[in-house]
């Protein structure tokens, strides 16, 4: 073994360009806090804290012992895809067949792939900052360049249609929104999205549209772009199972794309994964025709969540925390404590017990704010409240 290090490890370029999903450090450092005997409550990773339903763990059980533990269809069994096409159609008013649809281990293989599909050397990508950080570090890697929109709190973190109507170029490839929002709640009304629309107008671009958060929406409706007159063609809508049925774990999620494109995800597929888990795939059938009531009762208790933290924030010393309308975060103003983020969330798990994300987990424009997750008990919640606020007075 000692004769590996001989040889130097002679990376290729792009890796030097590939960024990161803190979540994983954060929860990684705070796990080896708690092997050296620290309680910690965790509201770093972005996942719902409640169990599959039971529903679609007795499908993929069911599925394993019928023997769907083959390779599949690269693209997802056809009953799969099938019912994705039909919910799709329901709840985006628009009709979607079969054919436009890609099963993927996950929502992000769908944001990889449609990077690695479209985007080359210089074409610009125009993304959500604050953001979900896999968007960015993909069009880095790709040797994309990456244009910031930037998402402020005084908006409600929704977008300023405007401002992105000043960013479209010649160059401009792909639109990347996202609604509900990772990292700051954030939901974008229909009027916005077709704003968005607008400004796009008949240029030939494509929007990825992430509505992985789609279900987990507490006041309005959700809307999607691919509803909007003439842009069936051009969104690529990334939806999934994890966080709307708790599968974060299960890896399986879904892009619905004009035809000719979802032929060339597929292959993408065929050259990466070959196919996502069948016995999985047997389960999301479950999980799209089956029972809804468990969507509605996780969806309600993120709700009462948010409320509850939302309120204990506002009670903090240098916190402010506007009301999130979707997904399950929450992503306080910290200015006041005049900490930058990055220190204030270490010192926080360090010596509070309490992980969370620095809003510059999410990019440039998440300075000054804190992202925590409500998916976790009220009283882990109201645990760390106290935590924050005892370790506040004691500090700032
Ligand atoms: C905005 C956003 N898109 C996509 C994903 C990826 O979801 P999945 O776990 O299904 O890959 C996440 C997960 O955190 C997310 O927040």
């Amino acid at each position: 073994m000692e004769n590996a290090t001989q040889f130097e490890l002679r990376l290729a370029d792009r890796m030097s360009r590939l960024g990161t999903e803190t979540a994983f450090e954060v929860l990684n450092r705070a796990r080896q806090l708690e092997r050296e005997g620290k309680e910690i409550v965790h509201l770093e990773i972005g996942e719902p804290d409640f169990a599959t339903p039971a529903n679609i763990v007795e499908a993929a059980v069911d599925a394993l012992h019928k023997g769907w533990t083959h390779y599949g269809p690269s693209a997802g069994l056809p009953e799969l895809r099938q019912t994705i096409a039909t919910y799709v159609s329901e709840t985006r008013g628009v009709p979607v067949s079969s054919d436009e649809v890609v099963v993927v281990p996950g929502g992000k293989p769908i944001i990889f792939f449609s990077i690695l599909a479209l985007v080359d050397p210089g074409d610009e990508v125009i993304y959500p900052n604050p953001g979900f950080p896999i968007y960015e570090s993909m069009i880095n890697y790709v040797g994309g360049r990456a244009v910031p929109i930037q998402l402020r709190e005084e908006r409600d973190f929704s977008l300023n249609v405007d401002e992105l109507a000043t960013r479209i170029t010649d160059r401009t490839k792909l639109i990347i929104i996202n609604s509900p929002q990772n990292p700051t709640g954030g939901v974008l009304q229909r009027k916005e999205i077709e704003g968005i629309a607008r400004a796009v107008a008949d240029r030939n671009i494509f929007v990825l549209s992430d509505e992985i958060y789609s279900r987990l929406i507490f006041e309005g409706e959700h809307f999607s772009i691919m509803s909007v007159p003439g842009f069936k063609e051009r969104t690529i809508l990334l939806d999934g199972f994890s966080k709307t049925y708790a599968m974060t774990g299960w890896r399986m999620g879904y892009g619905a794309m004009r035809p000719d494109l979802a032929a060339q995800i597929t292959r993408l597929m065929t050259n990466s994964n070959s196919c996502t888990a069948s016995f999985t795939q047997v389960a999301g059938v479950e999980a799209l025709r089956g029972e809804q009531a468990s969507v509605t009762e996780m969806c309600g208790e993120f709700k009462k969540r948010r409320d509850v933290f939302v309120a204990g924030l506002n009670e903090i010393r240098g916190f402010s925390c506007r009301m999130p309308k979707g997904a399950f975060y929450t992503f306080p103003n910290i200015r006041k404590t005049g900490w930058p983020s990055k220190k204030l969330a270490t010192a926080l798990l360090e010596e509070a017990g309490v992980a969370c994300l620095a809003g510059t987990a999410f990019g440039e424009f998440g300075e000054g704010y804190l992202r925590f997750s409500v998916a976790n008990s009220l009283e882990n919640l109201q645990k760390a409240l106290g935590r924050i606020g005892e370790w506040t007075e004691k500090n700032l």
